[in-house]
């Protein structure tokens, strides 16, 4: 693929919290006519009227067909998908969603040879993994959610290997945003307690006080796309999902570094049912590889995080 004008490019799920940071990012660098934004849903909070946005189910394989073709579509960012939480609610239509929309995406690369980025996650880590989650650790999660990215991870190996499809993934660690509110994850507290802090000024927090989670500041997030979909293709030594370097704090480091910004906040631990999901990933995430093959390095600390954050949203 040539310079940033060659780029077609179509975005699935793009209503979402990683999708309107992304579609800034990518009509900033490419140009919003070189972008199609796509979603289930309708939009409500649309700004950039450059950006040409379509309805699309991901499921539907002849009009995403159609879209390519009309488009000319060379580089897809695949989106769309049912997260953590709301996928123990619905597990058949977390694994239709996950598993046949990357099917799609996967099957008209096969013909029309795009470039794919589809997103991992930390959740393809199940409670064997111990603290610190390394590229080869074992992938034996307990959520659906988590299995679906785990089947992705190794469908992406496989498209690549098999038919030479670009395919190119992130294991994204809980991504902290103030755009958009999360998607039902079960990292959401961690974006929830910046709009409580701000707001309210008291928040329920559904995770235990000592609860400590991979994080990452969403801009840290969005360059690691960026670059991951520049680089030269034979530096890849891997389709499925890179592991990235991240934050770790606990629920309560958190809130104890926005209560320095916001003195009057305040903030419960009222575990629910995303305690398991939580339990169940690692704690920190060994990023080496995404630094070795691509030279990924994080710009964002607890404390510049949260100060954007907090500045963002007042
Ligand atoms: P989100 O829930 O905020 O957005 C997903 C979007 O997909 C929504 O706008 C939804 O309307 C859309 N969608 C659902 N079903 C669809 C369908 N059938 N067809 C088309 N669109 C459909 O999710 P997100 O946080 O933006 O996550 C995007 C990707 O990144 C997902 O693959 C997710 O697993 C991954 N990820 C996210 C995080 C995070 O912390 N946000 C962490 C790890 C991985
Ligand atoms: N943030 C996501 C979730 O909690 C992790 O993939 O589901």
């Amino acid at each position: 693929m040539g310079g940033p004008t060659d780029r077609r490019i179509l975005v699935t799920g793009a209503l979402g919290q990683i999708g309107m940071e992304l579609l800034e990012a990518l009509s900033e660098k490419f140009g919003a006519e070189n972008i199609v934004a796509t979603d289930i849903r309708e939009p409500d909070n649309f700004e950039n009227a450059e950006i040409n946005f379509l309805k699309l189910d991901v499921l539907d394989f002849d009009k995403f067909e159609n879209l390519i073709t009309e488009y000319n579509i060379n580089e897809v960012y695949h989106l769309a998908a049912i997260l953590s939480a709301s996928g123990e609610k619905n597990p058949e239509l977390c694994w239709k969603i996950n598993m046949d929309g990357l099917m799609n995406v996967l099957e008209l690369s096969r013909k029309y040879k795009f470039r794919i980025f589809a997103p991992s996650s930390i959740a393809v880590f199940g409670s064997d993994v111990g603290n610190l989650a390394r590229q080869n650790s074992p992938l034996n999660p307990s959520t659906i959610y988590g299995i679906t990215k785990v089947a992705g991870e190794l469908m992406a190996e496989y498209y690549h290997s098999a038919h030479g499809v670009d395919i190119r993934g992130l294991r994204y660690p809980g991504l902290v945003s103030w755009k958009v509110m999360p998607g039902g994850g079960t990292t959401d507290y961690a974006v929830e307690i910046f709009h409580k802090a701000v707001s309210s000024k008291k928040y329920a927090c559904f995770v235990e006080r000592d609860t400590r989670l991979p994080m990452m500041y969403i801009d840290d997030a969005i360059r690691a796309t960026l670059q991951l979909m520049d680089a030269p293709s034979e530096s890849l030594t891997i389709r499925g999902g890179y592991n990235l370097p991240s934050l770790n704090f606990t629920a309560e480091e958190l809130y104890f570094k926005i209560k320095e910004k916001i003195p009057a906040f305040e903030c419960t631990f009222e575990p629910d049912h995303r305690q398991e999901y939580a339990d169940s990933w690692p704690d920190e995430t060994d990023g080496a590889l995404s630094q070795n093959d691509w030279g990924f390095e994080l710009e964002f600390d607890l404390d510049s995080m949260c100060t954007i954050m907090i500045e963002s949203l007042s």
